[in-house]
């Protein structure tokens, strides 16, 4: 047996009691309908060596549930309270949510920071017994762990995170979770003939990856594979077309966002034993200015033998996509999804509530999408993807140039990767809602891994 623990100091206990329109009997019952009538919906019981939080869960809606869940996090974190319990007359779905809510809620990057200013959070949450199902627990359990691990990826910064590191990073992944992995380093790379990556690397002192993780168990039930490709830009400075430092570098860090998405929903996919067969392509590599750098006007030969006059460097995550788009031919997938913090004008379009979602993939596949959009709240909008936006990615000396026109630049991205695609497909502009300056509910600020809980949702109800 091991002894209890026995350390000095408080420990805070906290219960957190979820209820629907009528509260627990119990001897607070008239507070709570006293608190109520004042349209409170937290009630904040305080005795000696506990508190006791009576939740008034006023809708079905499991957004706003999660909201919920966010909010007791922020509570339990500023009174610093260390031990939860959580009791719920609630259904398991909504009792889901809001743990989904208050769990997404306690994240922080702190690896930098001293224990001291660390944000509290609890260390032990206990559920009732009716709470939820052990394996629905576990399933939660996975895919919150999974949405940290890319959280924790994207808030990295560059002088840790390099592309070799990202790719170390995937590799432990693979291995605690179940995948296999193989890691392209640059020569292979070069032999390759990726030509969109090396150009990209060229201005970088460190060398480019190009990770390939797979996911196939034997019960899967698609016989040809789902395809997953992340851009993995591991710092964006745009390279010899140089961002303006102030307001657009400095947040950069966060272009491989689509890269951790991938390598995160690998995992949460193995972690919970999905019957699919899965593959991720992280292309990765900085971008950057040098005396080597790739520069405005190179003409330069990608993978799949196109050619691509580059126009700017800023549009560098198209150019590594594409090869990577190009490799994944080899699989004959069923479907390829990319995500990628690919353009400002996405960004610009509809803001931080939604990716960009276009493609080639049949109105099934986007709705079943979409509707995982809206499930997990990692909402899409879906762009056309209309011949007529062709006429800005031609070139006059190559197949194609970079950069499109001065409109529609997602749109004109989403022309330059389906370029590269002979297969159903769809393409995830991620640029804003992968990373927030502020903290939104459970969204925590920094690194969102938006895309993670959509993916999962989406692949978990395939087919
Ligand atoms: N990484 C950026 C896009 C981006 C912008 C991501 C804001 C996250 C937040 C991308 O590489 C880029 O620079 N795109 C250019 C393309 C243009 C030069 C054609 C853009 O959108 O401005
Ligand atoms: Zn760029
Ligand atoms: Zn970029």
């Amino acid at each position: 047996m091991n002894f209890p623990k026995v350390s000095f100091g408080h420990v805070t206990v906290a219960r957190i009691i979820l209820f629907q329109k009528k509260p627990p009997v119990s001897e607070f019952t008239d507070s709570v309908l006293f608190a109520l009538e004042r349209k409170e919906n937290v009630v904040h019981i305080r005795l000696a060596d506990s508190d006791t939080f009576y939740v008034n869960i006023d809708s079905e809606n499991p957004e706003l549930i999660r909201k919920s869940g966010a909010d007791l996090s922020a509570l339990v974190s500023a009174k610093k309270i260390k031990k939860v319990s959580l009791v719920s007359s609630l259904d398991e779905e909504l009792n889901i949510a809001f743990l989904e809510g208050m769990l997404l809620a306690t994240y922080e990057f702190d690896r930098y920071k001293s224990e001291a200013s660390r944000k509290s959070i609890p260390d032990e949450i206990h559920l009732d017994k009716s709470y939820c199902s052990q394996s629905v627990l576990q399933e939660l359990l996975h895919v919150c762990e999974s949405v940290k691990i890319a959280r924790d990826w994207v808030n990295e910064p560059v002088n840790f995170l390099t592309a070799e590191k990202l790719a170390e990073e995937f590799t432990k992944l693979s291995a605690s979770a179940g995948f296999s992995i193989e890691v392209f380093d640059k020569t292979k790379i070069e032999n390759m003939k990726m030509g969109g990556i090396l150009a990209v690397n060229l201005g970088s002192p460190n060398p480019p990856t190009f990770s390939i993780m797979e996911y196939k168990p034997a019960n899967a039930v698609n016989s040809k594979p789902i395809v997953l490709v992340g851009k993995g830009v591991v710092y964006d400075t745009g390279g010899l077309s140089l961002k303006p430092t102030e307001g657009s570098m400095d947040f950069m860090k966060c272009d491989m966002a689509g890269g951790a998405v991938v390598g995160a929903v690998l995992g949460a996919v193995a972690l919970n034993k999905l019957p699919l067969h899965i593959i991720g392509l992280v292309p990765a590599t900085e971008n950057r200015p040098s005396g080597n750098a790739f520069t405005p006007g190179d003409i330069i030969t990608m993978f799949d033998g196109t050619t691509v006059e580059v126009l700017n460097t800023d549009a560098e995550g198209r150019l590594i996509l594409a090869d990577a788009l190009a490799f994944a031919r080899q699989y004959n997938p069923a479907l390829v999804i990319d995500l990628a913090t690919l353009t400002g004008s996405a960004a610009r379009a509809i803001g931080k509530n939604a990716a960009v979602m276009m493609g080639t993939a049949d109105e099934a596949t986007k709705e079943k999408l979409k509707t995982s959009g809206f499930k997990t709240f990692e909402r899409l909008v879906e762009f056309p993807l209309w011949d007529d936006y062709k006429e800005s990615i031609k070139s006059d000396i190559a197949d194609l140039n970079n950069i499109g026109g001065p409109e529609a630049g997602a749109i004109t991205a989403g022309k330059f990767l389906e370029h590269f695609t002979s297969y159903p497909w769809l393409h995830l502009d991620i640029a804003a809602p992968a990373f927030l300056k502020a903290q939104e509910a459970y969204r925590t600020k920094g690194g969102t891994g938006y895309g993670v809980r959509l993916l999962y949702n989406f692949l978990k109800n395939y087919r």
